[in-house]
């Protein structure tokens, strides 16, 4: 079996974030989302990933994602030129794939479960394709199956207005080579993309055998903002603890992990909160559910529930529920109260 993973897209509802960047390299719990994807592939024994890359973000993706020797896995890249569709970008890899099994896995999403159990039972029963499915409060943000009498996969509809079930589709796909066929004969939506409901409904309609499998851990899209940081607390909330750096003064609660070569002096850190490398922090309090990337500098601030990315500064503001850019920075005198900021790379913001 091959791994198919999306990395392209244009990410439009995290901007300003990916306005400079792919959004499957931003950071949860301080590691890229692309990376959680892909250690699941290798663990569930898939060795060959193709991923999906488009033209503007591609080459950061390349740069930080190598090879794949450090997952395990041997890594190609195949560039969308447009992003018409996650059907589309499946047909885009099909020479890569080449007639085998394919795992197909939404680059921005999260699985608590992983994906080795669902491959070993694809493998062992043989259906045409299968699916992931997990009930969600608002349907009609996603691709969501019908299900028959028998738990059979009756009909699929991308983001419907009236939902007819709370079954919506986890970005993770298995097919066997019934797929050539089923993307080749769809056409574009009203939205003019190719739609892999479509295309699996195409193999539901000509008598496919499709299976549903309902995940049982949490799953994330982290296409937005909140969901990111949901998806943060999330994986943060199994953090280990790990102090590599010298901690002066203050107090620490909680689990807490901090990177090689920080500095902490006189903060109150309640965890779980993971704090990166070569980061100086002073007399600043940090609240859960926080991430703060490698070589960022805090000092006479206060943070919770948000990510920071990698050498970001921030004096003396108070930020709950926020996104930082890589290299944001936020000094002079700012508002009394928690604020909430979603600030984009290298951007500045400078109180009165
Ligand atoms: P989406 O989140 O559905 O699409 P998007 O990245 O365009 O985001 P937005 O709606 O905010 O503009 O895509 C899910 C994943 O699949 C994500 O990792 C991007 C990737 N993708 C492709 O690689 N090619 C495509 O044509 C599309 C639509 C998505």
């Amino acid at each position: 079996m091959k791994g198919v993973v999306l990395a392209g897209g244009t990410g439009s509802r995290l901007r300003p974030i990916t306005f400079s960047m792919a959004k499957q390299l931003v950071p949860v719990a301080n590691k890229p989302i692309l990376f959680y994807g892909l250690e699941d592939l290798a663990e569930a024994g898939i060795e060959e990933v193709g991923i999906i890359i488009a033209p503007q973000t591609g080459d950061e993706i390349r740069r930080t994602v190598g090879n794949g020797d450090r997952f395990g896995l041997r890594i190609e890249y195949i560039v969308q030129d447009e992003p018409l569709g996650l059907a589309h970008a499946l047909k885009t890899a099909l020479p890569f794939v080449d007639g085998d099994d394919v795992l197909m896995y939404l680059g921005d999403n999260l699985v608590k479960q992983g994906v080795a159990d669902v491959v070993r039972d694809f493998k062992s029963d043989r259906p045409n394709c299968q699916i992931l499915l997990t009930k969600v409060d608002d349907p009609s943000q996603f691709g969501v199956a019908e299900l028959g009498a028998a738990g059979e996969v009756v009909r699929l509809v991308e983001k419907p207005s009236s939902p007819r079930s709370d079954l919506a589709l986890v970005g993770v796909y298995l097919f066997d080579n019934s797929v050539v066929e089923a993307v080749n004969s769809i056409q574009p939506s009203a939205r003019g993309e190719l739609e892999i409901t479509d295309a699996i409904q195409y193999l539901v309609t000509s008598g496919r055998d499709v299976r549903p499998s309902l995940v049982t851990g949490w799953w994330k899209d982290t296409g937005k903002k909140e969901d990111l940081l949901h998806a943060n607390e999330l994986v943060l909330s199994d953090l280990v603890e790990d102090i590599q750096s010298e901690v002066i003064g203050g107090s620490m609660r909680g689990t807490v992990c901090i990177g090689a070569g920080s500095r902490v002096v006189d903060c109150d850190i309640t965890g779980p909160v993971v704090i990166g490398a070569n980061v100086h922090l002073v007399r600043t309090t940090i609240g859960s559910n926080t991430a703060i990337g490698d070589g960022c500098r805090l000092a006479d601030a206060n943070l919770e529930e948000s990510i920071v990315l990698d050498d970001a500064e921030i004096h003396g503001w108070k930020l709950r529920n926020s996104l930082i850019g890589r290299g944001a920075e936020l000094h002079g005198s700012a508002p009394a109260g928690f604020v909430e900021v979603t600030l984009g790379e290298r951007s500045e913001i400078l109180g009165e």
